[in-house]
């Protein structure tokens, strides 16, 4: 099949892949046109991650994403980003199988969303998938460490980097999706050193979240970060405003005067006097 090439995706996932060694890399997830459109002057990089399943659909995990999902919501990110470079998630079940999956699967993510890039998971498991997707002219963003979409294989989520094996399969794994064509990768849920030493050994930029200061950009998911997530927060969050009350204060406040018939006033209704003017 003919390349997918867009040079407005190169464009913009080679700027990233520049930033290497330089300013950081400002990545916030995003789901929603009007969240887009909010973040996209702060952001370098919007990521419609697969914890959309979780954050904005109620599942327990990455694995209740569907391809349907990431489309809608990747189509949705888009016609609110202007600048950003806008990655999309690849859901589980859409690339491990072959390849050849792998590439179907990325071109209707970035055909139909018109995203610049698609991000999957693995190391040297994925490593010819990503190669194959990056050699049809789409690029692709890695995820090594932690991966959540693995979170029922291994039986929760796992910190790695915690041994001498885990750090040499994270090492290897991090080589393995920069020689596949990656021109990024997040590194995420890794013992601090380990992410740093990731971060001095590869010559693309790494995202990380859960990870360290050192890497060459971060990530957080936008609920967490502005504290809306309504269950547990993971310690790699910082909250950065307190939206659960803000959304809790107006919900009671509007409660309160609908119930006392106090809104709408004659501010918020239509009058022969709106005609007028
Ligand atoms: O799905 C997601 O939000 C992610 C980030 C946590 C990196 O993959």
């Amino acid at each position: 099949m003919a390349p997918v090439l867009s040079a407005e995706s190169h464009a913009r996932t080679e700027a990233i892949r520049a930033r290497k060694g330089g300013e950081p890399v400002v990545c916030l997830t995003a789901y929603t046109y009007p969240i887009a459109r909010l973040l996209e002057p702060h952001v370098d990089l919007l990521l419609v991650g697969d914890s959309v399943a979780m954050v904005l659909h109620g599942h327990d995990t990455t694995l209740g994403a569907t391809m349907e999902m990431m489309i809608l919501h990747g189509q949705a990110v888009m016609r609110g980003a202007r600048n950003a470079c806008v990655v999309v998630d690849m859901p589980a079940g859409s690339y491990e199988d072959s390849p050849g999956q792998a590439l179907a699967s990325a071109r209707r993510l970035f055909e139909e969303t018109g995203c610049h890039a698609v991000k999957l998971e693995g190391g040297t498991d994925m490593a010819d998938r990503i190669a194959a997707i990056v050699e049809a002219g789409i690029p692709v963003m890695g995820h090594i460490g932690l991966q959540p979409q693995s979170v029922e294989k291994e039986g929760g989520y796992k910190i790695k980097g915690k041994t001498d094996e885990s750090v040499a399969k994270l090492l290897e794994d991090a080589r393995a999706v920069e020689q596949a064509g990656a021109f990024s990768v997040v590194i995420e849920g890794t013992m601090e050193p380990v992410a740093a030493e990731i971060t001095r050994i590869l010559s693309i930029p790494t995202i990380g979240i859960g990870a360290s200061a050192i890497c060459d950009g971060q990530v957080l998911v936008i609920d967490d970060a502005v504290g809306l997530t309504v269950d547990r927060v993971p310690k790699f969050v910082k909250e950065y405003a307190d939206l659960r009350n803000e959304v809790a204060k107006a919900a009671m406040s509007y409660a309160a005067e609908v119930r006392a018939r106090a809104f709408p006033t004659p501010d918020h209704v239509f009058s022969k006097q709106d005609e007028k003017g």
